[in-house]
């Protein structure tokens, strides 16, 4: 029997049309663009609008994943995002995405591995098509994750930004994800997290207590060591030496850490596609937005091999390695 690989047809991005640049974020708080920049690579990000959704968003890279793909929406038999921003409680992002895009009564659904939703997501995708189950499948990463964020609080708000990423796949004899892996480790939930919830409850301090709470320097710290392994036995799963990589295409959440992997992996910053001095940490966003920028900027080409990583709250940590 042939193998089945999930191949990667065309992908799509969005972004809010409002830039905030640290220059802005000066007026907010105590901060400076010299200590954003240095700390985190980060120069800009860009805010949704008043109104304007995570699926809004989700919606738009689709459309443009399925132009760039060829592919008609009636075609999927899939739809899987990855956010922990929904539009709504219920139904799924996947759902408001599907209806319209006009692809009603194909599976659809969200799953929620904070900034590694997207790479999970794609997992979970490359499961169903390997199995057989799925033909045509539809992965966004998309978030409005400054709605969580407390503009008066320096060590986070200058950190994240909205956006979203997407990918058509195929199932097709040609590879194709090669690999992924995926890990979570709920013990270290409260380094990175946004303690409220319909069920837990929420509280009465703004915004009903929905904020991001982060240690920094903790999360900086696992996120190296994490990925460091993580690359590893991505390498080893797929049966592949580090000097056989293409690109690099980490989740963007801060420049250091981004070097630290491609330092681990003997790749020069050359061959990692870095958007976070542009986008900020878009959480499940980053790594779809960073593929996409890659793609139609000419830099990543058909029959390079990409290996795709990210780390989040949860902790959540996953990684795809892939022939584009
Ligand atoms: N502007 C100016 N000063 C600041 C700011 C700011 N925005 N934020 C913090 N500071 C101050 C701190 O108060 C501290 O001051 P002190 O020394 O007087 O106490 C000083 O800067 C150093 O603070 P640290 O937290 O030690 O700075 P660090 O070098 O660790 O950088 C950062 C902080 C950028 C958050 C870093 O730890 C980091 O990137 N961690 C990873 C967190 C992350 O990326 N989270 C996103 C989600 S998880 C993920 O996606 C990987």
């Amino acid at each position: 029997m042939t193998a089945i690989y999930s191949r990667i047809l065309g992908t799509g991005s969005a972004l809010p049309e409002r830039v905030l640049t640290n220059a802005d974020l000066e007026k907010l708080v105590d901060t400076s663009d010299e200590w954003i920049r240095t700390r985190t690579g980060i120069r800009q990000r860009h805010i949704a609008a008043e109104g304007e959704t995570t699926g809004d968003l989700a919606f738009a890279a689709a459309q443009r994943a399925l132009e760039a793909a060829g592919v008609k929406a009636s075609e999927l038999d899939l739809i899987v995002v990855g956010t922990t921003t929904p539009d709504l409680i219920f139904p799924s992002t996947a759902c408001l995405v599907q209806h319209r895009l006009g692809a009603n009564g194909c599976a659809a659904f969200d799953v929620n591995a904070a900034c590694s939703g997207f790479v999970y997501a794609l997992g979970v995708a490359d499961k169903f098509i390997k199995s057989g189950q799925s033909k045509k499948v539809l992965v966004i990463g998309a978030e409005t994750l400054t709605r969580m964020v407390d503009w008066g609080e320096r060590e986070t708000c200058v950190l994240f930004g909205d956006g979203a990423g997407a990918v058509v796949l195929e199932a097709s004899p040609e590879p194709g994800i090669y690999t992924t892996c995926m890990h979570a480790d709920g013990g270290y939930k409260e380094l990175l997290w946004n303690p409220v919830g319909v069920s837990a409850g929420f509280t009465d301090e703004p915004n009903h207590g929905v904020r991001i709470r982060m240690a920094g320097r903790e999360v900086f710290k696992v996120a190296v060591k994490t990925l460091d392994s993580l690359v590893e036995e991505t390498l080893r799963a797929a049966g592949m030496e580090a000097s056989q990589l293409d690109w690099l295409i980490p989740h963007q959440a801060n420049l250091r850490i981004i070097e630290a992997t491609a330092k681990r992996l003997n790749m020069s910053m050359d061959q990692v596609v870095v958007t976070v001095d542009q986008h900020a940490n878009t959480s499940a966003g980053s790594v779809p937005l960073a593929l996409d920028y890659a793609v139609r900027s000419g830099k990543v080409l058909r029959g390079q091999n990409l290996l795709l990583e990210a780390f989040g709250g949860g902790f959540t940590w996953a990684s795809a390695l892939l022939r584009y």
